[in-house]
C-alpha cells in the first residue's frame, strides 16, 4: 500500500494555479534562477499595498531577515476591506455552533463587525499600534473579528488556546505585557456550556499589571463575575460603535501576532510573525495547496488558538476572498457523523483536519461517511503530525471517495504556512508522505554539516533559505530565537533554519517526516515540551525526580508517559496500589492547573530511580523504548546505575 502512487483526478481541478508537475518544476526553477525577483512578482500581484515596497529581502542582520521593506499595508484591508468591491455579499464566515445554531457573515457584515470592534478597542481601551492584546476565546466569529480588529489597528494579538489553564494564560499575558484581554463568558461543547471567564479571573489574580481591561463577549449566557473598572461587556459596548474605522497602515515587518509554542526546553516561546510576508504566504498557500476557487466553501477544523487556525481559518481564507467555516463544537457530537453532515449541508469543497481526528472518526464511525453526500469535496488536508497509512487509506477511500486529492501538509507555528505538501492537481502522492517542498521554499533534508544523508537515511528537516512567512524572532528573546532555530545545521558556511523534525528522502525524492528529534511530544497534533510537563509534575511535594517521554498512542499519535521517582515510597511494590492511584490523580491535577488538561499524562510509572549517564544526564532514549515496550538492545553498561533498567522494565510491563 505504501508503495502505491495515487494520481490526482485532474478533472476536479481545471482552474488550479499549478496544474501539473511540469508547471511545478517550472515554478521551482523560476525561484532557483531569481529568488527575489519571483517573490517580488508574487508580492506585488497578491498584496494590495498602500505603499509599494522598495526592497525584497534584507539579509544584513541574518537570521533576522526582513522582507518587503518600505512597503506599507493593512491586513484587515487585505482580508476584508478590499473584497467589498467584488464580493460584498459573499459569505466570508459560516459559523456553526455546538448545538447546530448557524450564523453567516458576508464580507460586508464582517467589515462592519471588524470596524466596530476596532473602534471599541481604540476608543474604550486605548489600543494603539504595537500594543499587545491577548485573546482567550472560544470558536465563535468574534475570535476572528477580534484578530482582524487588532490587525486593523496595528495591535499585536496573542491568541491563547482555550484549553490552557489560568497559570499558562497568566504566563503568556505577562510575557507579552498585554494591555487588553478579550474573552467570552464561555461557550458550548457537547451540548453543555463550558466557562472561560473564570479562568481569566484566576489568571489576573496576580502579576498581570499590564492588563488594563477585560472585554467579555457573552456567548453562553452563564453567570460570571464582573470586576468593576476592569471587565466590560462587548455585547453592550459594541452597540455604540461606528461601522467606519480608519485603519492603521503599518510597515511590512510590523508584527502581526505572537503565538506561544512549546520548545524542548524552558518556557513556551512567543513566536513573532510579520505582517506582509505572513499574509502573502497565507494567501498563496490557500490558492496553491487547497485550490480554493471563488465559489468554494473551505473548512479547517483546527482551533483559532493554534497556528493552523490562524493561517487556515482566518487569514489565508479571508485574504483569498474565500468562504471559511468556523465550528464551535466537536466532530463526534452528537455522533461520529457530525463532520460529514456539515460537509453535506455546506457543500464543503476542502476539508482540513488532523490525523488524530481522522483516526478517531475512523474508529468511532467507520461507515458514517457513506451515509452522507460528500461529493462536493475535492481536497482533503491533514496537518500536525505524521499520518499513518491505514488512516490515510480510510480518509482517501471512505471520505474522499477515492477521488479527492489528499494534501499531507508539513509546516509549523514558526513557518507561518505550508512548507512541504502535495499540490492537489499536480502531485502524484505516496500515502502518508508530505512529498515535495512548495515552490519558493528551500526545504531540504540535510546532516548538521550541510551534506545530504543517503537515500532512506534520516536527516534534519531544514529550510535553507529565508522565506517571507518565517518566524521573525521570539518575543523579547532574540538570542533564544537564534539558538533555537539556527544552531543545529550549517549549509555553505551559513546557519540554516532547523525545524526540530527528522525526515527521510526516498529514491524518488519524496520527503517523509519522521517526527521530532528533540524533547517535544506531539499529542493529538499539539506540541508539548517534555520540560514543561516535567516542571509541572515537580511541583508535587512528594516528587523527587521525573522524566517525561512520548509513547505511541492509537488515536492521539503520541501520549504522555511520565516516570516519577517519589520522595517517600510508602510501599515496596509501587504498582496499582491505592496510594499510586491517588498520586496519579494528584499529579494530573497539578498538570491541569499548571498547563491544561491537554498535557495530562496517559500513564505514570513510579520507579525507584531514573537511568542516568555518569554525568547525570537522564537517558530518555531508553525511557522512550521502555514506554513503547521495545526490547532494550542498547548498551547500558555506561550508565551510572545500569541495574535500574531492568527494574523499570519490570514495573512498566507490570512484572
Ligand atoms: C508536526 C502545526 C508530520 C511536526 C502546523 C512539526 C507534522 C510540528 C506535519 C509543528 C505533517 C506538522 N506530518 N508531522 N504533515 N505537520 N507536523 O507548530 O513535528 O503546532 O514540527 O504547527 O507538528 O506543530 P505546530
Amino acid at each position: 500500500m505504501t508503495d502505491q502512487i495515487f494520481y490526482p483526478h485532474k478533472e476536479l481541478f481545471p482552474n488550479s494555479p499549478i496544474r501539473n508537475m511540469c508547471e511545478y518544476d517550472e515554478l521551482v526553477e523560476k525561484f532557483e534562477n531569481d529568488y527575489e525577483g519571483t517573490w517580488e512578482a508574487f508580492a506585488r500581484e497578491k498584496i494590495d499595498w498602500y505603499k509599494p515596497f522598495d526592497r525584497v529581502l534584507n539579509e544584513d542582520d541574518a537570521p533576522f531577515y526582513k522582507w518587503f521593506e518600505g512597503g506599507e499595508l493593512n491586513v484587515a484591508y487585505q482580508c476584508v476591506g478590499r473584497h467589498l468591491a467584488t464580493r460584498k455579499n459573499k459569505a466570508a464566515i459560516i459559523f456553526e455552533g455546538d448545538n447546530g445554531d448557524q450564523r453567516i457573515l458576508t464580507y460586508r457584515e464582517l467589515y462592519y463587525e471588524v470596524n466596530k470592534m476596532a473602534n471599541l478597542f481604540r476608543n474604550q481601551f486605548d489600543i494603539k499600534k504595537g500594543d499587545r492584546v491577548v485573546l482567550y476565546m472560544p470558536m465563535i466569529p468574534e475570535a476572528a473579528i477580534a484578530m482582524l480588529a487588532c490587525a486593523k489597528l496595528g495591535a499585536i494579538h496573542s491568541v491563547v488556546f482555550g484549553g490552557f489553564s489560568a497559570e499558562a494564560l497568566r504566563d503568556r499575558i505577562i510575557d507579552a505585557e498585554a494591555k487588553l484581554v478579550v474573552t467570552a463568558d464561555g461557550a458550548f461543547r457537547k451540548g453543555k456550556p463550558y466557562m472561560l471567564k473564570p479562568i481569566v479571573d484566576k489568571a489576573l489574580e496576580s502579576g498581570c499589571e499590564s492588563v488594563q481591561a477585560v472585554c467579555v463577549v457573552e456567548r453562553n449566557g452563564e453567570e460570571i463575575h464582573w470586576e468593576p473598572g476592569r471587565d466590560y461587556s462587548y455585547n453592550e459596548l459594541i452597540k455604540n460603535e461606528s461601522v467606519q474605522c480608519e485603519p492603521e497602515i503599518v510597515e511590512a515587518e510590523h508584527p502581526l501576532f505572537l503565538l506561544y509554542t512549546s520548545g524542548s526546553t524552558g518556557k513556551p516561546k512567543g513566536v513573532q510573525h510579520s505582517t506582509a510576508g505572513y499574509i502573502l504566504w497565507a494567501q498563496m498557500t490557500m490558492e496553491w495547496v487547497f485550490d480554493v476557487q471563488d465559489n468554494d466553501t473551505f473548512w479547517c477544523t483546527a482551533d483559532v488558538g493554534w497556528i493552523t487556525g490562524h493561517t487556515y481559518i482566518v487569514y489565508g481564507p479571508l485574504a483569498a476572498g474565500a468562504t471559511t467555516v468556523m465550528f464551535e463544537g466537536v466532530m463526534t457530537f452528537p455522533d461520529a457523523g457530525r463532520a460529514w453532515k456539515m460537509v453535506e449541508e455546506y457543500q464543503i469543497n476542502q476539508f482540513y483536519t488532523a490525523p488524530t481526528a481522522i483516526r478517531l472518526l475512523h474508529k468511532m464511525g467507520q461507515d458514517e461517511p457513506a451515509k452522507y453526500d460528500l461529493s462536493s469535496l475535492r481536497v482533503l488536508g491533514t496537518v500536525g503530525e505524521p499520518i499513518d497509512p491505514p488512516a490515510w487509506k480510510w480518509y482517501y477511500e471512505a471520505v474522499g471517495g477515492s477521488r479527492c486529492s489528499i494534501v499531507d501538509t508539513w509546516w509549523q507555528t514558526e513557518t507561518g504556512g505550508h512548507m512541504i505538501s502535495p499540490l492537489p492537481a499536480a502531485t502524484p502522492v505516496k500515502p502518508a508522505c508530505a512529498t515535495f517542498p512548495l515552490p519558493g521554499i528551500k526545504a531540504e533534508v540535510i546532516n548538521p554539516d550541510g551534506s545530504k544523508p543517503e537515500v532512506g537515511e534520516q536527516g534534519l528537516m531544514c529550510i535553507t533559505k529565508p522565506w517571507p512567512s518565517m518566524i521573525r524572532t521570539i518575543w523579547g528573546d532574540p538570542e533564544r530565537f537564534k539558538k533555537s532555530y539556527f544552531g543545529d545545521a550549517v549549509k555553505d558556511g551559513k546557519p540554516v533554519y532547523f525545524s526540530g523534525d527528522g525526515a527521510i528522502v526516498d529514491e524518488d525524492g519524496y520527503i517523509t517526516i519522521t517526527g521530532r528529534t528533540d524533547d517535544v511530544i506531539n499529542v493529538s497534533g499539539h506540541r508539548m515540551g517534555t520540560a514543561e510537563v516535567e516542571s509541572a509534575i515537580k511541583k508535587h511535594p512528594n516528587v523527587a525526580a521525573v522524566a517525561v517521554v512520548g509513547k505511541p498512542h492509537e488515536i492521539k499519535g503520541e501520549g504522555i508517559f511520565a516516570y516519577v521517582v517519589l520522595k517517600e515510597v510508602p510501599v515496596d511494590k509501587r504498582d496499582e496500589t491505592a496510594e499510586d492511584l491517588e498520586m496519579v490523580k494528584e499529579i494530573n491535577a497539578i498538570i491541569k492547573q499548571e498547563i491544561g488538561a491537554i498535557a495530562m499524562c496517559d500513564a505514570i510509572a513510579f520507579v525507584p530511580d531514573l537511568p542516568k549517564t555518569r554525568s547525570g544526564k537522564v537517558m530518555r532514549r531508553l525511557l522512550r523504548a521502555i514506554a513503547k515496550g521495545d526490547t532494550i538492545t542498547q548498551d547500558t553498561s555506561t550508565l551510572e546505575n545500569p541495574a535500574i533498567v531492568g527494574e523499570i522494565e519490570a514495573i512498566v510491563s507490570g512484572g
